[in-house]
């Protein structure tokens, strides 16, 4: 029933929009079935996007096997990603504009970068890097506010051969350290300050609280964003604008492999360990570059904006390097979409003339909250597509989006993916798809989605049908390895479900054959679009000294879609109060980072353990989410009491 209604009210492209597209729905098919049929023949022919120094001759080398798993693409073939992002556009676009960059503070003045001066700008960040001894296969941190040097320093590490690893601005000097020494970072890109909503975060402090202790090995390049006071560590601190001075503007591009590792992003599993998620150059920007494209449907001289951080893989995928593999236009964002006031986003789409406006489904239900009239008084004329990433998009967001935002002409693309998939995995494509409010819908080109029993494992056949979500072969953009921990990547893909990729997501298709992001089926939730591993915030709670034990769960939340719910069991003689909830909530703050803050802190005397001392989980999200009815079964609990003082204390937290 529900398929049928939710099938009703899709949302056809229009004749303007099909005409236009790159792909329409007979070319999806055709091309779909093509990928799936001979991906050697597709992916050879779609590789023909970069420029390769040295053509490959073997398109895949791929082995899911557990114990065996490993994933090559274009392996024989050698290319630099950043000349393909820049040096190959010279010729036809040196003058058109690259990067435009809006500042925090809208009376600042925004910066049109051309590709030339791109070009320029990446080469003496290249030479700056390589004056402090960094060369091919070596790991820079880049920790800075989304200002153009974030690209450039992406860009100018990938033009060197580094490797570069780029850390969100809102996690914490704890956070930092542990990526630092996770990949062994040689440098540390940092900012004096991160303006940000009108607010400055002292980014250098937060770098010498991570690294003065124990990394008197690491440099910190720093670029001056505000001006501001900072503290220095002595010689091993280098001012990136003095450094600049000295160096040439012309660094000429190092020959990669395709498979050379091209970034470290490091992400949230379900053990308390962030993994460093591990890409390569070719198929990565092949992948990067095609879905930029066709998902987006992009056109020369569009204007494209994905407002995410480039702390994430979104901002690495599409606001550098598909965007600009393609030579496109690509909008980077300072601010937040409620500074000044909310209707930043739209007046920014108006300034700037957005064609392409990616976000996430958190930002827009936090303004579909303030009212239309923030979106009614810009002239959003320009904008041709929309789209959003990060977790299931609610009904009443999307048709806010579409109706608000859009004005109802305006395809909406639902893109599914994850830090490990590189790029989109399923999305409806705007010229061929008749679009459904909240499904992800249609597999990308070469990705081959099965929906399988959680329990026995076996593949689902059929429409109507939910389980988890898993792909069945690989794609050039497919995550490569962990860092530094190969075992741990077959473990967590490629372990529970034998021979396929497991998302760690459920799914479901309907009665169309389109599919549904469910959420995660692991201990992973998704708050405000961001992933966070609940044993994270465990460890986090646990290591302060007052606490003797942690369980945290996600519940529903109306803005963030998921918000953290922490049972804390407190040492013997601790007294439960406001003021340790408190120092508990910005304990965790600093440990992790504002983004982990815990919404909801419950004393609980005792946790529900199974009789070998297993929490279970599954209890303590039904009373998060207010649930009570639907405990299950509670006869194997150690002690089923525990659970009567959770729920009558539920109300109190
Ligand atoms: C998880 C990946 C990759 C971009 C940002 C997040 C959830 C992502 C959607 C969507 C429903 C989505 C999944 C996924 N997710 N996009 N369109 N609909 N859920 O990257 O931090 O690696 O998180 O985000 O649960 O597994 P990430």
């Amino acid at each position: 029933m529900t398929d049928q209604l939710t099938s009703m009210a899709a949302h056809a492209p229009s004749d303007d929009v099909i005409a236009k597209a790159h792909v329409d729905a007979a070319k999806y098919d055709s091309m779909y079935a093509a990928s799936i049929a001979d991906p050697d023949g597709f992916w050879r022919e779609q590789a023909q996007r970069v420029d390769w120094i040295k053509p490959f001759t073997q398109v895949r080398d791929v082995d899911f096997t557990l114990g065996n798993v490993h994933i090559n693409w274009f392996a024989d073939g050698t290319l630099n990603v950043a000349a393909n992002c820049i040096d190959r556009h010279l010729a036809t676009r040196g003058d058109q504009t690259a990067i435009i960059w809006e500042p925090d503070d809208p009376k600042d003045e925004a910066l049109h970068i051309t590709y030339r001066q791109l070009h320029s700008n990446v080469c003496r960040m290249a030479n700056v890097l390589k004056s402090l001894g960094v060369g091919r296969g070596d790991r820079v941190v880049i920790y800075l506010p989304m200002i153009p040097e974030a690209a450039y320093a992406m860009l100018a590490c990938a033009r060197i051969g580094a490797i570069h690893s780029v850390v969100f601005a809102g996690f914490s000097p704890d956070a930092l350290g542990a990526r630092v020494n996770g990949c062994d970072a040689k440098v540390v890109i940092t900012a004096d300050g991160a303006p940000r909503g009108g607010r400055v975060t002292n980014l250098k402090d937060n770098v010498n609280k991570a690294l003065l202790n124990d990394f008197d090995d690491v440099t910190c390049l720093v670029v001056r964003r505000t001006g501001q006071q900072v503290a220095w560590r002595g010689d091993l601190d280098v001012w990136y604008h003095e450094a600049a001075e000295t160096v040439s503007d012309d660094c000429p591009p190092e020959e990669m492999n395709a498979e050379d590792p091209l970034f470290i992003l490091y992400t949230s599993g379900s053990t308390g360990q962030p993994k460093g998620v591990v890409h390569t150059s070719g198929g990565y920007l092949v992948y990067a570059a095609m879905t930029q494209q066709i998902t987006f449907d992009y056109h020369d001289g569009d204007i494209f904006w994905c407002s995410a951080d480039v702390g994430w893989v979104t901002g690495h995928s599409y606001i550098v390097y598909g965007p600009l593999a393609n030579g496109a236009t690509t909008l980077m964002f300072e601010g937040v979409p409620t500074y000044p006031d909310a209707s930043r986003f739209w007046q920014v789409c108006e300034k700037h003339k957005v064609n392409q406006f990616y976000t996430a489904p958190t930002a827009i239900r936090a303004l579909m909250g303030q009212g239309n009239s923030f979106v009614e008084g810009s002239d959003l004329s320009s904008l041709r597509l929309l789209g959003t990433v990060g977790e299931p998009i609610n009904p009443e967001a999307w048709n806010w989006y579409n109706e608000v935002v859009g004005k109802g002409k305006c395809p909406i693309v639902d893109t599914w993916w994850q830090t490990e998939t590189g790029g989109h995995m399923m999305t409806p494509l705007p010229g061929a798809h008749a679009t459904k409010p909240g499904a992800a819908q249609k597999p990308f080109f070469g990705v081959k989605p099965l929906v399988l029993d959680p329990a026995s494992g076996a593949v689902v056949e059929g429409n109507g049908v939910e389980g988890v979500l898993v792909i069945a072969d690989s794609w050039p953009g497919q995550m490569r390895t962990v860092w530094g921990d190969h075992a741990r990547f077959e473990k967590t893909y490629f372990a529970d479900y034998k021979g396929y990729y497991f998302s760690g997501d459920g799914c479901r298709r309907d009665a169309d054959g389109d599919y549904w992001i469910t959420g995660r089926v692991d201990d992973v939730i998704n708050v405000s679009g961001h992933r966070m591993g609940t044993a994270e915030v465990e460890s986090a709670l646990v290591a302060h000294e007052k606490v003797a034990e942690a369980a945290v769960v996600g519940f529903p939340h109306d803005i963030k879609g998921q918000g953290i719910y922490c049972y804390v069991t407190l040492m013997n003689g601790q007294e439960p109060s406001d003021e340790l909830r408190t120092e508990l909530r910005n304990w965790v703050r600093s440990e992790i980072g504002p983004i982990a803050s815990p919404d909801v802190i419950q004393w609980a005397p005792g946790l529900p353990k199974t009789r070998s001392g297993k929490i279970m989980r599954r209890i303590l999200r039904k009373i998060a989410e207010n649930d009570f009815g639907a405990l299950g079964d509670t006869s194997t609990l150690a002690d089923p009491s525990v659970v009567d003082d959770l729920i009558e204390n539920r109300a109190k937290a």
